[in-house]
């Protein structure tokens, strides 16, 4: 497997370019590679990102093809079609699908040994898509999934009880999308679990929960895409990958039975390293918040089905 410096984008639009600036920021890689079916525009944001390097970091970045992604270490995929007037993430998945099988072959094709990321929507099913046509092991084939999920969870917890986001953990899991699970049990804030955090103080669980899967569609009407949070989301797990942090991350893999699915992508804590997931984590959950997570896993079931 690649251990290289380089970094491959396939899909250069809103997400793919916010993602390649994120990691040239970070100065993770030597090298990014933007691959695009627009070349002109995956050279325009190469030159614009590039323009930075004097006073940034010192990051080769160039508009490549698929020749380019044989040397490198991990590939993200963004390409995919884009949902509009607010209609549901799985509403393009055959549409995203045909996309992301093109995409993936031809990196196969061109002999690409790395690890997958994927965050083409619908994530989850369209990581399983690149997981099938490329042949990889599951491991090496990571969803954004929830982890985006789980920073705007974490994020809204924190604004209603003033205190810094970083101090919460608390995960979304399942499907990245209208069935994802707000897992309130996973929730702890300096060892404490919600409820011995907040003593008499009221809090509005069913608000956050809506605010938070309604979040890509708010953010979507009011700019027409999203991009910071989810290209932010693609650069913390490929900075686990690239560093082998051994970090535990909410992403999108496949399951093996656990909770009792089996064959599916869709998000749990991950743990993640140079090899791409190296375990996958079953926090114990609530009744509901299981019966939650079987219902997101059946709608994922459908999408993928649907594909196929
Ligand atoms: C998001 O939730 C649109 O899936 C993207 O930001």
């Amino acid at each position: 497997m690649s251990t290289s410096s380089r970094i491959a984008i396939v899909g250069v639009g809103n997400v793919g370019a916010t993602a390649a600036y994120s990691l040239m920021l970070r100065g993770l890689f030597a090298e990014i590679v933007l691959i695009d079916h627009a070349p002109e525009r995956a050279a325009a944001e190469a030159t614009d990102i590039a323009d930075a390097n004097a006073i940034s970091q010192p990051v080769r970045i160039w508009a490549g093809d698929y020749a380019d992604v044989r040397d490198a270490s991990i590939l993200v995929i963004t390409a995919g079609a884009a949902t509009k007037d607010g209609e549901p993430r799985t509403a393009i998945a055959g549409k995203s699908a045909v996309i992301v099988r093109d995409c993936v072959r031809q990196a196969m094709d061109a002999g690409f040994n790395g690890i997958l990321v994927v965050a083409s929507n619908p994530a989850d099913a369209m990581t399983q898509v690149a997981q099938a046509t490329s042949g990889l092991s599951p491991e090496r084939v990571i969803g954004t999934g929830t982890l985006l999920d789980s920073n705007r969870f974490r994020k809204r917890i924190a604004d209603q009880l003033a205190i810094a986001p970083g101090a919460v953990e608390a995960l979304v899991l399942g499907e990245h999308g209208d069935s994802e699970v707000m897992a309130y049990s996973t929730v702890r804030i300096g060892g404490m679990d919600l409820d011995g955090y907040l003593g008499e103080q009221g809090f509005d669980r069913a608000a956050i929960a809506h605010d938070v899967m309604r979040a890509g569609y708010t953010i979507s009407d009011g700019k027409g895409y999203t991009s910071f949070g989810v290209a932010t989301a693609i650069t913390r797990i490929c900075e686990a990958i690239h560093r082998d942090e051994r970090v535990i991350l909410p992403v999108a893999t496949m399951l093996r039975g656990q909770y009792g699915i089996d064959g599916i992508y869709l998000s749990l804590p991950c743990l993640i390293g140079a090899g791409g997931v190296l375990r996958v984590l079953t926090p114990a959950l609530t009744t509901d918040e299981q019966s939650a997570l079987l219902a997101s896993a059946d709608v994922l079931r459908q999408t993928i089905e649907a594909v196929y």
